[in-house]
């Protein structure tokens, strides 16, 4: 059983005088202390103490049920924004006990205002209660190997809410302190958990009303107990997940234009909504390396991740279904927040689903999803994008010229496939690499076989957009960033994809790619497709891979592995 070690602000709690023995609700206490506080008591000193009492019960009671459950539990008072005063806490404890080996960062304030009525003291108490908080945290526990770190932050981190800057802020921030952690911490379970609503806590009651008006349902406390639990236990998983309460409907952020149920997600990798009012369903299949033989070429981890690229290819065919007489135009805003991932002897029931068309100007767009049962019966949204139907094709642009002084990259494609990439024989799609420099890269491919050479039951028996062929532009990419960053990377965004013809040409295609931006851990570029007459087939804008140093062990382990741990 853990050891565990409780903290907040509070002091540790003493036992009760007799006045209070048999005084429960908040009207009782208070009386008594009126009572014997005489007149002169404010109604904000009756309102500290009531605090203060009911902050020692929760922690005795707290103390009580930890015990009673077979754990030791010890309550030290320190305020987490106070970096000195965690590591004298925390000192002696390790010194007892041996190192810290699981955290959970939930010490959290409110100071709800509009932004132009905040305080600085107002921020400084939110933002350092959470990031500041943290950060002493992870000080005083020192070079530990964690084998858990959960953050608590908060569906205001992905949607805002009013009155809460500083809050959204903090808790974005603790997302993506935890992508940073999840990357440098091996064989530890790392991850935010953008809670919605509980059903206590700091959620008052009018706020419950708020979100109730939001058709925002509160997590219930056993239900959401569970959840983390399960999410922890999990060996793996995006280092930033959602969580609303059963029935809620996901906030609209931003974009896609479709005004649609549901709308987008905001910004952020790896975000496993866990609730989320789905769109009608097209079609489903259930996944394994024997059904869908590709999948067994696409092994990172030692497990099977459904490619990108055929994901687009499923929800470009959710969204035709149901729109009979138009063509498929593109894709916009592709998101995966959850990859597919299968182990070995595993399969996973998969679901595409298609909202109705909108019309905007000569174009209808649907709103698709990729979708899971998931487990403990709860459904997990893998991917969504705004797909673009239209009657006609779309006119095609200009090829993209690459830059004249390319240098000639120095390596075979088999080269390619057996040190840097980790895909399989059925998904060598790059034929050759011809040139790669800061600029670019510019590469040949070919086009898959047809799609029952490659699944049982394939949903159509010509590819809509040519899944080898555009996964052969996203493999150029990891080429790219392994050559120029010294790093691979994957994708975990496509902005707008558009296809000017109806199939790929049997010939294949030339990939150039066109470098747009490089940041700190990210790559963002276009890459277009040209037929051999120079036309252009396809281009994908605002194709953004994410570099990554984790990933050159998880390419390594390309094979299926009966040893890998599968999701709790
Ligand atoms: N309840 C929700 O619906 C909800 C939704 C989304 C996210 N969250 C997040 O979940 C976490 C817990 O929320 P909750 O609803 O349980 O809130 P809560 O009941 O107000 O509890 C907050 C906890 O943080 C501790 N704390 C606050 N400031 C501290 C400081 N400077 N140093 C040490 N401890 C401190 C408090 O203990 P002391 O008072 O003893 O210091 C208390 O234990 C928060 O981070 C919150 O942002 C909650």
């Amino acid at each position: 059983q853990p050891r565990l070690i409780l903290m907040g602000r509070s002091p540790e709690p003493e036992k009760e005088p007799d006045w209070l023995i048999g005084l429960n609700s908040e009207a009782e206490i208070k009386r008594a202390i009126l009572t014997r506080a005489g007149p002169s008591v404010t109604p904000q000193e009756v309102q500290a103490k009531f605090s203060r009492i009911r902050a020692g019960r929760e922690i005795r009671r707290t103390i009580e049920r930890i015990s009673q459950a077979g754990s030791e539990v010890a309550y030290r008072s320190a305020d987490v924004r106070d970096a000195d005063a965690i590591r004298r806490t925390l000192a002696p404890l390790v010194d007892e006990y041996g190192p810290v080996t699981g955290l959970v960062h939930g010490a959290g304030v409110l100071a709800d205002r509009n932004i132009e009525d905040k305080s600085d003291d107002d921020f400084a108490e939110v933002y350092g209660t959470k990031v500041g908080g943290l950060r002493s945290v992870l000080k005083a526990i020192g070079e530990t190997s964690l084998k858990a770190l959960v953050l608590f932050s908060s569906s205001t981190a992905r949607f805002g809410r009013r009155g809460q800057v500083d809050y959204a802020a903090a808790n974005e921030v603790l997302n993506k302190v935890a992508q940073a952690e999840a990357a440098e911490r091996e064989g530890c379970r790392v991850v935010s958990v953008n809670w919605g609503p509980w059903d206590g806590g700091m959620v008052t009651p009018g706020l419950k009303t708020v979100f109730a008006d939001e058709r925002i349902e509160v997590i219930g406390m056993q239900s959401g107990a569970a959840y983390l639990l399960d999410e922890i236990a999990a060996s793996e998983g995006p280092a930033e997940v959602l969580v609303l309460g059963p029935g809620s409907e996901i906030p609209q952020v931003g974009s896609p234009a479709v005004t649609g149920r549901n709308g987008a997600d905001s910004t952020g990798n790896g975000v496993a909504a866990s609730s989320f009012a789905e769109l009608p369903t097209v079609f489903e299949r259930t996944i394994n390396t024997e059904t869908h033989q590709f999948m067994a070429s696409h092994v990172i981890g030692g497990r099977a991740v459904l490619p990108a690229a055929m994901t687009l290819e499923w929800l470009a065919h959710g969204a035709l279904h149901g729109n009979p007489g138009l063509r498929f135009v593109g894709v916009d805003d592709l998101r995966v927040f959850k990859g597919v991932v299968v182990h070995p002897d595993e399969s996973m029931r998969v679901r595409i689903c298609a909202d109705k068309a909108q019309e905007r100007g000569d174009e209808f767009l649907v709103v698709a999803e990729l979708c899971s049962g998931g487990s403990n019966g709860r459904s997990v949204l893998h991917a969504r994008a705004v797909v673009v139907l239209a009657a006609q094709a779309p006119q095609a642009g200009t090829a993209t010229t690459p830059p004249g002084d390319l240098p000639a990259l120095d390596q075979s494609i088999e080269t390619i496939y057996a040190e840097t990439l980790f895909h399989g024989p059925e998904m060598h799609g790059l034929l050759a690499v011809e040139s790669c420099g800061d600029a670019g890269l510019v590469a040949r491919c070919r086009v898959a076989p047809p799609p029952a050479d490659w699944m049982e039951e394939p949903v159509r028996s010509r590819w809509i957009a040519d899944p080898l062929a555009l996964d052969s532009g996203l493999q150029a990419m990891i080429v790219w960033t392994s050559d120029r960053v010294g790093e691979l990377s994957l994708p975990s965004r496509f902005t707008r994809y558009r296809q000017f013809v109806p199939a790929f040409p049997e010939g294949g295609a030339r990939i150039v790619t066109d470098i747009r931006e490089q940041t700190n851990g990210k790559v963002v570029s276009d890459i277009d497709w040209i037929a051999e007459d120079g036309s252009l087939l396809a281009r994908l804008e605002g194709y953004e891979s994410v570099v990554d140093s984790s990933l050159s062990k998880a390419f390594r382990q390309n094979r299926l592995d009966e040893s890998a741990p599968t999701k709790a």
